[in-house]
Formats: structure tokens, C-alpha cells, sequence
């Protein structure tokens, strides 16, 4: 009996280091998505933590503040990508979105992929390398207990995991 308890434990401690992944699959088409204009895309890049972001509304600058120490100088160049056939959801703003992955932030410079997807209707978060290593982790910037507290936490901004709009 003992012996089950502790095959038992270990088990479950593998499948908790194994649920530090993503959320939502690898999106393998994501070069095909349909890229958005965004007020994110707009301003065009995550800038280093010396950047002056006062203006810029509060989920902004608690992004910057997430992200600008990831990489020196900044995480750089981003892109928002949708998956073309919920092209029309994103643009809707709903916060309705059927299940799978859906949208991509791009880190163009760090060749990163910060995707969102949906799951039974819920939003869920994941983050990948450009060829589809998961990279998502326990706890950090790069945590999707990260995401998950920033995208329901602005509620003027964010639908269904959505935070962006259409431009
Ligand atoms: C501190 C806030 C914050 C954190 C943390 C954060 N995001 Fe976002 N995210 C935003 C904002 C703001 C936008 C909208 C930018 C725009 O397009 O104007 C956004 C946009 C996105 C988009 C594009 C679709 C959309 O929602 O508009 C994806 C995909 C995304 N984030 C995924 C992630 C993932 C994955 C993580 C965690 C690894 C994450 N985000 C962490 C604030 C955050």
C-alpha cells in the first residue's frame, strides 16, 4: 500500500510540472493568420523599462512594466495576429469565440508567440516559440497565471481573453 501512495504522489507531481505548459495548442498555420491594427500595434513595440508609458492607459503600462525587463531593450517589435476565420469575433469584440487557439501576440524580435484560445467558451493562454516549442512557465512573466490575471483584470478593456481592438 505504501508503495501505491508514493507511485501515486510522484505521478501527480510529474502531471503538475506537466500542466505548467500551455493552455492552448500550438496554432501551426500562425504565418497565415490575418495581422490587426491595435493601439498596441500603433505604438508598435514593448519598450525598455526606462520609457516614459504615463500616458498611456493603466493595462498599458502594467504591460510595459510585466514585459520590459524580459529582454534588454525591451521585448521590441510586436504584431497581433487572428486566426482568419474568427476574424469577424475579434473584430466584434463579443468576447465570444469558439474553442481553440485563437489569437497571437507576436514578439517579432524574440521570436515568441503569446497565443490566446478557448476553452468550453473560457479563455486560456499559452506561450510558444516561432516552430512550436512550449515555452509557457510555472511562474513569471511567462506564466499563464500571468496572462490570466491582467486579461481579467482590466474589465474596460479586456472580452473573453480579448484585450486589443480593431483599429
Ligand atoms: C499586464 C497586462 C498583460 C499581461 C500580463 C499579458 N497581456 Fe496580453 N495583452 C495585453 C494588452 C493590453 C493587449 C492588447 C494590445 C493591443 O493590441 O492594443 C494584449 C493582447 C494580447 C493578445 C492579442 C489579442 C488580444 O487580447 O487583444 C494576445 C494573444 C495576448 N495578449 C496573450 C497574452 C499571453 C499569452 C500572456 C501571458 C504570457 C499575456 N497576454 C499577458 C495585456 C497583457
Amino acid at each position: 500500500m505504501k508503495h501505491l501512495i508514493v507511485i501515486v504522489s510522484s505521478w501527480l507531481a510529474l502531471m503538475a510540472s506537466a500542466i505548467a505548459g500551455s493552455g492552448t495548442p500550438f496554432p501551426a498555420d500562425w504565418k497565415s493568420w490575418t495581422a490587426m491594427s491595435t493601439t498596441l500595434t500603433g505604438i508598435g513595440a514593448l519598450p525598455d523599462c526606462s520609457a516614459d508609458v504615463s500616458k498611456l492607459p493603466p493595462i498599458y503600462q502594467k504591460t510595459v512594466e510585466t514585459y520590459c525587463s524580459v529582454k534588454p531593450g525591451g521585448p521590441g517589435k510586436v504584431a497581433i495576429l487572428v486566426k482568419p476565420s474568427v476574424g469577424g469575433d475579434y473584430a466584434a469584440r463579443s468576447g465570444k469565440f469558439s474553442d481553440g487557439t485563437n489569437m497571437i501576440l507576436h514578439l517579432k524580435d524574440m521570436k515568441v508567440l503569446f497565443v490566446t484560445g478557448h476553452k468550453n467558451g473560457a479563455a486560456v493562454y499559452g506561450v510558444f516559440t516561432e516552430d512550436g516549442k512550449d515555452i509557457t512557465a510555472a511562474s513569471g512573466p511567462l506564466a499563464a497565471e500571468t496572462c490570466t490575471t491582467c486579461h481579467t483584470g482590466y474589465q474596460a478593456f479586456c472580452k473573453g481573453g480579448q484585450c486589443g481592438t480593431k483599429k
